[in-house]
């Protein structure tokens, strides 16, 4: 199984000459979104209403640096091609617009849209800046519409509809929860964001809210808590559903910097309640293992009880750093979510990226059976014509999965970025399976049909479209 590609590239990249960092093409990602020349973070009000699939990001829509919070805007069909739409939501002397999400208000129940009308409905974390009369310094929900389909927006005169005289209290998720006899009604869940707590409301209207239940701290704790997210899946091969919780935190994420844990629990539409609340931060699982990938929510609105989310591809450490121009940042692929119960009794979350149907330049995507019987480690190393690889090695014996960085090209911008990764493999027989998606800046690995994800973000010289696998000795 040993091969020698990888020498070779590294040979003739002596003669491959630099790349000018910052504006190399070869780093925009075809398939992930990327604002056109602009910095992102967060995704959204994720919301699918009339066939358009909408993905709102935190935007700062003057510079390439986290600031002037606005909710940018971009449509999609298919998930996979997106187009930028003008700013939603703009930031204001007085007030930035933090990241919240959007719902198709199809029954009225806010009495924004007129005869004829549907109303999509985003509920937003109005952070007041120092020049606002009174509540200069606090984070509140508010509420903005729109009566032709996201195109244009305009501000509820009621704002903020939620305010609890806090400095950190953000990113309301905001959903229709109907497993109750009678009408149903939206649960709102936000953070306060230093007490790792997720706070849960309840209203009719979407103006005026009632305290439901307060849960954590729990499992990891070990920064802020933000961007959380709340719904049900069905468990694979079973009659049971579960409801899944997604507490985003940083510091503290499980590669370092960022993260995003999940909570397997039942909601009984005031309390959600973990499965395992006592475990500690040992005992939290993770969307993804990788250094990027934060604040994922799922849309709003999607049939069929699919459940897609989407999460920001970088890392708070030093998303303000990465060397692109002008536009810094994207977000991951699309992922579609499922519930398995794994040889250890628990229910985990599987995930599966949404691909192009077509080939597209720049999107390279390897599918991967790698041997594991007896315990064999082998490396998959990613390259392309230049100097620079990102080495994977799946360790059968230890049942990990490492992604190895450094060598990946400009590593120097932030004493943070050069990292080795470890993820476990929950489900290791005689291969482990491995989908690995390569598309510009972006490099998103799924193993053991989408147990395990570890997402990074590179920036090499040139595109790494090979793959070398090698046996290597066991650890
Ligand atoms: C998460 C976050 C959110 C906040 C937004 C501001 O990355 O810090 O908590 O709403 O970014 O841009």
């Amino acid at each position: 199984m040993t091969d020698t590609t990888v020498d070779r590239a590294r040979d003739r990249a002596a003669t491959h000459g630099t790349t000018e960092h910052g504006s190399a093409a070869h780093l925009r990602p075809v398939a992930h979104f990327a604002a056109r020349d602009t910095w992102l973070n967060d995704p959204n009000g994720l919301v699918l209403h009339d066939g358009t699939w909408h993905l709102f990001f935190q935007n700062n829509p003057e510079g390439g640096t986290h600031g002037n919070l606005s909710w940018g805007h971009a449509t999609s069909t298919d998930l996979v091609t997106w187009t930028e739409q003008p700013v939603a939501l703009r930031h204001t002397a007085t007030e930035e617009f933090f990241s919240g999400s959007a719902v198709v208000d199809d029954r009225n129940t806010a009495g924004f849209a007129g005869p004829g009308q549907t109303a999509l409905v985003a509920i937003y974390t109005s952070a007041y800046r120092p020049a606002h009369p009174t509540l200069a310094g606090r984070q509140a929900q508010s509420l903005a519409y729109s009566l032709d389909d996201g195109r244009t927006w305009t501000r509820y005169e009621g704002n903020p509809v939620l305010d609890r005289a806090s400095a950190n209290f953000r990113d309301p998720k905001v959903f229709w929860y109907d497993d109750v006899a009678g009408p149903g009604y939206w649960v709102m869940l936000a953070v306060e964001a230093v007490d790792r707590q997720v706070v849960l409301y309840r209203s009719d209207d979407l103006k005026q809210w009632d305290h439901l239940s307060t849960f954590g701290p729990a499992h990891a704790t070990g920064g802020v808590w933000e961007c959380p997210d709340l719904f049900r899946l069905p468990v694979r091969g079973t009659d049971r559903t579960r409801w899944v919780m997604i507490v985003s935190l940083n510091p503290g994420g499980v590669a370092g910097g960022s993260g995003a844990q999940y909570f397997v629990g039942d909601f009984d539409g005031t309390t959600f309640t973990p499965d395992r609340p006592g475990d500690g931060p040992q005992g939290a699982d993770w969307l993804d293992h990788g250094r990027d990938y934060y604040a994922p929510v799922s849309f709003n609105g999607v049939p069929d009880g699919r459940r897609v989310t989407v999460g920001w591809a970088s890392n708070w450490d030093y998303a303000n750093d990465t060397p692109t121009a002008p536009w810094r940042s994207t977000m991951s692929l699309p992922r579609e979510l499922g519930l398995v119960r794994t040889p250890d009794g628990r229910d985990r979350v599987v995930q599966r990226p949404v691909l192009p149907q077509e080939d597209r330049e720049g999107l390279v995507v390897h599918e991967l059976e790698i041997p594991a019987e007896g315990g064999r480690r082998h490396e998959i190393v990613l390259h392309g014509e230049g100097p620079d690889a990102v080495v994977l090695t799946v360790d059968a014996a230890a049942r990990t999965l490492t992604s190895d960085r450094r060598g990946s090209g400009d590593v120097g911008f932030h004493p943070g970025f050069p990292s080795v990764d470890t993820a476990p493999l929950h489900d290791v027989g005689t291969t482990v399976d491995l989908t690995v998606v390569v598309d510009g800046c972006v490099l998103e690995v799924y193993a053991c049909a989408g147990l395990t994800t570890l997402t990074q973000i590179v920036f090499p010289s040139a595109p790494l479209t090979q793959v070398t696998v090698r046996e290597v000795a066991a650890a």
